[in-house]
């Protein structure tokens, strides 16, 4: 279902900036990406279905309104408005009054990290959606761009209906149509949370992530979107799909680092060369300045031998470019994305939320190294 796909011009709803980039009628995909824990080189759906149906502005409106409610208790009274034509970066700058210590010392434009692992499930969103929570709580300023078709991150925030309603012409799938996109910035909305806006997925975006990337236009969506609004933030954080196509592609063009999610399970079924190569030829082709920032353990069951073991036998594998933090299992992930909030804003003190705060401390540590050699270079 693509809402708001076939709208005429006189009937989008107030704010709607544009949809159907452009793309030929009957051309949209109906499918979602891979199942989780699903390795796989296909990009999205099959092509050539017609969306099966047609939404209306009422819809959308409605799909908001249920959406306002009970998904942001005591959320921002400014989401309830149409986003379009709000200035994110005053609407930031207000949502952070007077300025926080990480905004008054911060000297550099945002950091921008690309959460990537071809294998499903393994982590890549629930990454980055606590850590947004993690660096949010620490006063940084952070925008979430959703990459990802199946649009759970995006999901997370706002919940499966609103996310199935909004217009694609309002999300990150304006950047990849044909249609000239007039602020593409004022795509991006907050997200509830204080110090967190997001750039919705959208599950249209199957249409455009199409495999070998290399060298399509679209390659530059993100980075000329982020080029925009980096000095607004102080972290950028890409959520990417468990495929090496189109939409990873644009994430590599555009980031500073990759963080590799991964399970501990057997490494050789996980595809890492395959990203390793993606990586690689990103550096070559697109982006010298990007570095493999590393490879963060997710899931870790610290009960199961088999997974120690596997900890062990990626470190021997990649030694220092795997992570010292790792993600423990813990239900609070779960139950934080339940209540539609990150752990560090959900349940602050536990041990979920303090996993997250160091992960995010050594990431940026790492990425700040790898932008003054880049520097230096
Ligand atoms: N540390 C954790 N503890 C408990 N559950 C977790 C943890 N990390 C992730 N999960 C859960 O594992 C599932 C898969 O995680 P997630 O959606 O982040 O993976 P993904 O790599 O983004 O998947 P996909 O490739 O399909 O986008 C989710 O249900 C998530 O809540
Ligand atoms: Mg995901």
């Amino acid at each position: 279902m693509f809402p708001g796909a076939q709208l005429s011009k006189s009937a989008r709803p107030p704010g709607y900036v544009t949809s159907n980039r452009g793309a030929p009628p009957g051309h949209a995909p109906c499918g979602v990406g891979a199942p989780p824990g699903y390795i796989t080189d296909k990009c999205g759906a099959p092509r050539g279905h017609a969306p099966e149906g047609v939404d209306t502005p009422q819809r959308y409106a409605a799909g908001r309104e249920a959406t306002v409610g009970p998904a942001f208790p005591g959320g921002r009274s400014g989401w309830s408005e149409p986003p379009r034509g709000v200035d994110t970066r005053d609407g930031l700058q207000r949502a952070l009054p007077g300025g926080t210590p990480a905004r008054e010392a911060r000297a550099m434009s945002a950091t921008t990290l690309v959460f990537l692992n071809r294998k499903g499930g393994v982590g890549k969103t629930s990454s980055t959606f606590h850590l947004a929570g993690a660096l949010a709580r620490s006063g940084r300023r952070v925008l979430l761009l959703d990459t990802d078709p199946q649009a759970s991150l995006t999901q997370g925030f706002f919940g499966p209906e609103w996310t199935e309603a909004v217009p694609p012409g309002n999300t990150i799938a304006a950047l990849f149509g044909d249609d000239f996109v007039p602020d593409p910035v004022a795509l991006i909305v907050p997200t509830g949370i204080e110090g967190i806006h997001i750039l919705p997925g959208s599950e249209h975006l199957n249409r455009y992530n199409l495999p070998e990337p290399e060298g399509d236009p679209r390659q530059a969506a993100l980075r000329e979107l982020i080029a925009e609004v980096r000095d607004t933030y102080d972290a950028i954080l890409i959520d990417c799909p468990p495929n090496l196509c189109l939409c990873s592609w644009a994430a590599l063009a555009a980031g500073d680092g990759v963080v590799v999610p991964v399970q501990p399970e057997d490494f050789g079924a996980q595809g890492l060369k395959k990203v390793q190569e993606s990586v690689a030829a990103a550096q070559a082709m697109i982006n010298p300045g990007l570095a493999l920032l590393g490879y963060v353990i997710t899931m870790f069951n610290k009960s199961l031998a088999v997974h120690a073991a596997y900890g062990e036998q990626l470190r021997a594998m990649y030694g220092d470019l795997v992570l010292s933090n790792i993600m423990p299992l813990a239900k609070d992930f779960k139950e934080a994305v339940v209540m539609r909030k990150p752990v560090a804003v959900y349940k602050p003190r536990s041990q979920a939320a303090k996993a997250m705060a160091a992960l995010a401390d050594e990431l940026l540590a790492r990425a700040s190294g790898a932008r003054t050699l880049k520097e230096v270079a």
